[in-house]
């Protein structure tokens, strides 16, 4: 495993546990991070045993601020141009792990937009989520005015945008921004009963699965439904089919095998 500067990482029982660690700095997301971040995702990615990816804000008070204002002060605008912090967050949201957002504190702007790449987004009661890049004389550039009208809707996503309004744990849930809002003290053994839920499924229909649902949302329903059928075609082909349909005839716990 890696060493890395801005953050902490963990490999334990299928769960890639990354931290972004630069509290003092509320976690802002500088380019020393992110190209950790990128390199940690590469680990992970290649590690069979690894099923699920969590992130997480070290510190207490924030998941992470968006991206290092200080950094952006001086960005031209055809640096703006370069994959940057959206391709990463790109490369996030098609890894074939399942990936976890744990947001305690804030998640502003690049922050949020980190969590929105993820497939299942987790919110305390001291959470605290927005897109306030507006106040900079910018715009959510790391898929944020994409992903956010894509999971709440254009007329949510466009009032956070253009209010730059934070929001709580709690709201966020209710307008579908988090899947789940648990208190401070229940994050850890939430985040980790829902990778327990899918460290019991086989490796190739998760994929799949992510796969499909990522892939075809943004296109036509029939393309989106051949997208479907042919994603379980590849799974019918794997002995994880073989064993997870033969274990529960013959009422035992399936052991899938990645094949
Ligand atoms: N970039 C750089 N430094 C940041 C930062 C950021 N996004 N957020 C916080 N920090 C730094 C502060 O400058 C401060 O550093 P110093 O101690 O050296 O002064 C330190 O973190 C602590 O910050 P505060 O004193 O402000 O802490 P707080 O607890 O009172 O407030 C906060 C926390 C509400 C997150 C506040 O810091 C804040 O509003 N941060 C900026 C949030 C923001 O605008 N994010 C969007 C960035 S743009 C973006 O992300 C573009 C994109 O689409 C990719």
């Amino acid at each position: 495993m890696k060493a890395f500067e801005s953050l902490n990482v963990e490999i334990k029982e299928g769960i890639y546990w990354l931290t972004l660690n630069r509290p003092e700095a509320r976690n802002a997301l500088d380019a020393k991070m992110l190209e950790e971040i990128d390199t940690a995702l590469v680990e992970a990615e290649a590690d069979e045993d690894v099923r699920v990816i969590i992130i997480q804000g070290a510190g207490g008070k924030s998941f992470a601020a968006g991206a290092d204002i200080k950094q952006l002060n001086t960005r031209k605008p055809l640096e703006a141009l370069i994959p940057g912090m959206q391709g990463l967050y790109q490369k996030l949201e098609n890894s074939k792990k399942v990936t976890i957002a744990a947001v305690n504190g804030y998640a502003l702007g690049g922050g949020c937009e980190l969590a929105l790449a993820c497939d299942i987004r987790i919110a305390t009661n001291k959470a605290k989520l927005g897109l306030p890049e507006l106040n900079l004389g910018i715009i959510p550039g790391a898929g944020g005015t994409q992903r956010l009208a894509r999971i709440v809707g254009k007329g949510r996503a466009l009032d956070m945008i253009l209010t730059g309004k934070i929001i709580d744990g709690e709201e966020a849930e209710r307008i579908g921004l988090v899947t789940y809002f648990v208190s401070e003290d229940e994050l850890t053994s939430k985040v980790e009963s829902i990778a327990g839920d899918i460290l019991k499924k086989g490796p190739v229909a998760i994929q799949l699965a992510k796969f499909a649902v990522h892939k075809g949302y943004d296109i036509d329903e029939g393309t989106a439904m051949w997208i479907e059928k042919l994603s379980q075609a590849v799974a019918f082909g794997t002995e994880d089919k073989d064993e997870g349909t033969k274990a529960f005839i013959e009422k035992r716990k399936a052991e899938f095998k990645n094949r």
